[in-house]
């Protein structure tokens, strides 16, 4: 487990200054935002390590790239968070050896605690996905998970991905909000979010509701969310960038749209009460009825409704092999 002793450190701290400077400087705001939230964001998100986001990881690589030759040898994965994506892709069997690299040093640094605790073969750096620092033709494979759309120029960070794969190599992006899914999942997540806090004022619920400035603390973050989500995809638009950027092979896929629909409110509602109010049973029933509701979108109103409709995208894509080969 390495990390570059040249790479910045990170500032979980920002200044109001350097808040100010960060509305009108956009890679500004992902290295606050993120080094901001590095160090509790697994817990945000319940992201673990162990069989649950494994095979999470792995079904969303395997739903777009079925016939991938498993394992690959070396792997990237970019906007790499605490490690969520190739951490898990790596106990999944996807990938041998892995390079972890984000925008903000804190990310690195946790997710090479993390694969230091996995015992896995990961080196790290702190890079930026639109000039990534490797060599031409490095590795077999490069991944990311929720990254595309905080990158301004995405069809630039895919011709990087390209170029520092081998010919033959594959990238897998996976979990990007699509147009239409992002539509509803923000309305349904801001009404949630209204409502809870508006209703957990009533003096027999006080109990619900949780501390001023924790709420104040969330809507400032919120605000920040808005300036570092850039984009969101229609999955053939998306597909059409790949294209752009010189892949072959380029296939979009889309999920979830029924448990979508649900899981907003319930992440939101989740976000806006107390944790110690929520239990372990009804975690557990939230995590199956999502399960559920995931189940019926992959056999049944994937047939039926447009993908664009669905909530997250995956693209996937490969470069060609040298001319004549
Ligand atoms: C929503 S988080 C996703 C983290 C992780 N992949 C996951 O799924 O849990 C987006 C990550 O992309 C990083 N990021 C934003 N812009 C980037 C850029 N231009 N290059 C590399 N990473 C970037 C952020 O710092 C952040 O860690």
């Amino acid at each position: 487990m390495t990390a570059r002793p040249d790479d910045p450190a990170p500032n979980p701290h920002a200044t109001e200054a350097e808040v100010q400077a960060a509305l009108a400087d956009n890679k500004l705001a992902q290295v606050l935002y993120h080094d901001w939230e590095a160090e509790t964001y697994d817990d945000k998100w319940s992201i673990s390590y162990d069989e649950r986001c494994i095979e999470y990881a792995r079904g969303r690589f395997d739903a777009v790239a079925p016939n991938a030759p498993l394992p690959y040898e070396r792997a990237l994965e970019l906007g790499c968070g605490t490690g969520f994506f190739l951490l898990n892709l790596m106990q999944a069997g996807v990938a041998k050896r892995g390079s972890v690299t984000d925008l903000s040093p804190g990310m690195v640094k946790v997710a090479l605690r993390n694969a230091e605790h996995l015992g896995l073969e990961v080196d790290g750096r702190v890079a930026d996905a639109e000039t990534i620092p490797y060599e031409d033709d490095t590795f077999d494979l490069v991944v990311g998970h929720a990254v595309l759309h905080h990158i301004p120029d995405v069809e630039l960070a895919l011709k990087e991905c390209l170029r520092v794969l081998k010919p033959g190599g594959r990238f897998v992006f996976a979990g990007e909000p699509t147009t239409v899914g992002n539509l509803y999942a923000r309305k349904l997540g801001q009404v949630t979010w209204k409502v809870t806090t508006e209703v957990t004022k009533l003096p027999f619920l006080r109990e619900w509701r949780r501390p001023q400035e924790e709420l104040d603390e969330s809507s400032r973050a919120a605000a920040l969310e808005a300036v570092v989500d850039l984009h969101t995809f229609d999955p053939s638009q998306l597909e059409g960038i790949a294209r752009a950027a010189g892949a072959t092979q380029v296939h979009a896929e889309t999920e979830e749209f029924a448990a979508a629909l649900w899981g907003w409110p319930v992440r939101t509602f989740e976000a806006a009460v107390p944790a110690e109010k929520l239990s372990w049973r009804y975690r557990l029933a939230q995590y199956r009825a999502w399960l559920g509701l995931s189940w019926v979108d992959e056999r049944v109103l994937k047939h039926i409704v447009p993908r664009r409709f669905f909530y997250n995208a995956m693209i996937t894509g490969v470069k060609p092999l040298a001319a004549g080969k």
